[in-house]
């Protein structure tokens, strides 16, 4: 007969039952630490559906309110917000319109809400353009990095005037944290504070988000979003954004980017967020609506690996349910 030894270590010690597991537990999670992204459309009475995400919908100007009001009570932290126009023109002049929808909502959810919760806006341009580029194009079809950051300017004294507390640069343009925090400053908007999407991947996981913004995109956007497997890059990215101002950066899509969160986690100086996108959102739905993971657990792990990589805060679609879950106690 063989006898092997008694652990002498056992780690399992501190599993052994839910209150052990719940006092030694290393990541929490906290409704405040969310943000929830919801767009807007211009010329709807109702919210519209959008297939591809299933929960999630384009709001109209009216039913927006009950959303983030919705998002205050469970207790979560920011809404940022994203506006899908009528029309469009090749250089999104809806954006710097301040009759714009993104900027209309903008007005009607810092009213609503703008006193118990961060009210945030996308800074970009491809929701307003024709081509669907987060830029300008210049003579040749090309993004034009320095044409845009002068757009970026006018928007964001436009999306701060009309109530944004945190602007979200998504666009990817080289210099774009400093343009805009120069522009802010020299217009008296020195409260507003700049998010910036440092290390954005062009990525396949942002499919969903471009039928909700109904986007007009051919091509792609590997000329300015990072390439996939660059993680240094992204380091590099985010370490730039601090230097050029920005309050928060942040890392995009999440899921498959959690070792270049870790990295900018350990490097910061500053808070730093993970945006959890449309395209995660949806391969969890759509398994779960087959039956072949469990819904909420799998939400609740998610999120919380993000966090445990090192993100201080985190854009996702759930976060209003999963704050609503983390009340009761999960
Ligand atoms: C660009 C922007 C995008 C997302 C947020 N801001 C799309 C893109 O770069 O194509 C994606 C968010 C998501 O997929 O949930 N303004």
């Amino acid at each position: 007969m063989t006898s092997a030894p008694a652990p002498r270590v056992r780690p399992r010690r501190l599993r052994e039952t839910p209150a052990l597991r719940r006092l030694v537990s290393e990541t929490r999670l906290d409704p405040a630490e969310l943000v929830l992204p919801v767009f807007v459309r211009e010329g709807v009475t109702e919210p519209m559906p959008i297939a591809s995400m299933p929960g999630v919908v384009q709001h109209s100007l009216d039913s927006v309110k009950q959303t983030v009001t919705d998002a205050a009570a469970a207790g979560v932290g920011g809404v940022m917000l994203f506006g899908v126009p009528e029309t469009r023109d090749a250089t999104g002049s809806c954006g710097v319109d301040p009759n714009g929808i993104l900027n209309v909502a903008t007005r009607v959810v810092a009213d609503e809400v703008g006193d118990a919760i961060v009210v945030q806006t996308d800074l970009c341009l491809d929701e307003f353009t024709d081509h669907g580029h987060c830029g300008v194009l210049d003579a040749l079809g090309r993004v034009d990095n320095d044409a845009t950051l002068e757009r970026y300017q006018e928007i964001a004294l436009v999306q701060a005037a009309s109530g944004s507390q945190l602007l979200g640069l998504s666009g990817m343009m080289d210099g774009q944290v400093a343009a805009v925090r120069e522009a802010l400053d020299g217009a008296g908007f020195t409260h507003t504070a700049i998010l910036a999407y440092s290390a954005k991947y062009a990525s396949a996981y942002y499919g969903p988000f471009r039928d909700a913004v109904e986007s007009t995109l051919e091509g792609d956007r590997r000329s300015y979003q990072l390439d996939p497997g660059n993680r240094r890059e992204g380091l590099r990215e985010a370490m730039i954004d601090i230097d050029e101002g920005a309050d928060i950066v942040m890392v995009k899509p999440a899921g498959s980017y959690l070792d270049v969160l870790a990295d900018v986690a350990a490097a910061s100086e500053v808070p730093v967020w993970a945006y959890q996108v449309s395209g995660e959102y949806s391969v969890i739905e759509a398994a779960a609506m087959h039956g072949w993971i469990d819904r909420r657990r799998a939400v609740i792990e998610s999120v919380r690996g993000i966090r445990r990589a090192g993100a201080d805060g985190v854009l996702t679609y759930w976060a209003t349910e999963l704050a609503g879950w983390l009340r009761e106690g999960t």
